[in-house]
């Protein structure tokens, strides 16, 4: 068991506040769901992949009460951050993957990505942007949000740390946001995207991919 996992299992229902204050360390969920809010258009469905908690998602429905969100997490515990007054905007699919959900005759106006890219392992992340030019395709999805922690900085590395020993993910590498921009051009192709780099929150980057 992961220092994390102890933590969550001694804390139970107290978790929260406590991992939310952790979080708080490396990023600010809130500047990070208004800038990802700003991108998508009003009432619009989205399909959060690899939700896990939903910290993230909790705040954009926050902010956002026109949006549903179905969150899919290859993690078979998923959403317990999520406010219980969304909880009628959001659908949890837990230990699925986004693949399966999309394949399913679903529409979707915007796909957001927060914090997973860095926990797929280097190997399997081309595999993972194909899969999502598939979902693309299948959903008629045409806007993809995708946030991620920038290496070289400090607190890129207390994250990545915190990752590796706490969280007890050993696969964790954090990706440049330069490389993340060649890997989406390889997959969706040059032509096809375009893509705008920001930095709503220090260390924390937001690519914003517009298919074509
Ligand atoms: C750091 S958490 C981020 C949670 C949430 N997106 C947020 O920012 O609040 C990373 C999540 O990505 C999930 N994950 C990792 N690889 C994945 C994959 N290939 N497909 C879907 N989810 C994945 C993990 O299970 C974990 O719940």
């Amino acid at each position: 068991m992961t220092i994390g996992q102890i933590v969550r299992r001694i804390l139970g229902k107290n978790f929260q506040p406590v991992g939310k204050l952790y979080r708080s360390i490396f990023v600010d969920i809130h500047k990070i769901a208004a800038f990802i809010g700003d991108q998508i258009p009003a009432g619009s469905r989205c399909l959060d992949i690899g939700g896990g908690d939903g910290m993230i998602v909790s705040a954009m429905l926050e902010q956002r009460p026109d949006l549903h969100v179905t969150m899919t997490d290859i993690a078979p515990n998923i959403g317990s951050f999520i406010d219980p007054k969304f909880l009628d905007r959001v659908m949890l699919h837990p230990a699925t993957t986004a693949k399966s959900v999309a394949g399913t005759g679903r529409s979707f106006n915007a796909i957001t990505i927060a914090d997973v890219l860095h926990h797929v392992p280097a190997d399997a992340r081309s595999m993972f942007w194909s899969d999502l030019r598939e979902i693309c395709r299948d959903t008629g999805c045409r806007t993809i949000i995708v946030k991620d922690v920038c290496p070289g900085t400090l607190r890129g590395f207390l994250s990545l740390m915190c990752d590796r020993y706490i969280t007890g993910d050993r696969h964790v590498t954090l990706i440049r946001p330069d490389d993340m921009i060649a890997d989406i051009k390889h997959i969706f192709q040059t032509d096809a995207v375009d893509i705008s780099h920001s930095e709503p929150d220090k260390a924390n980057y937001c690519l914003v991919v517009n298919l074509k």
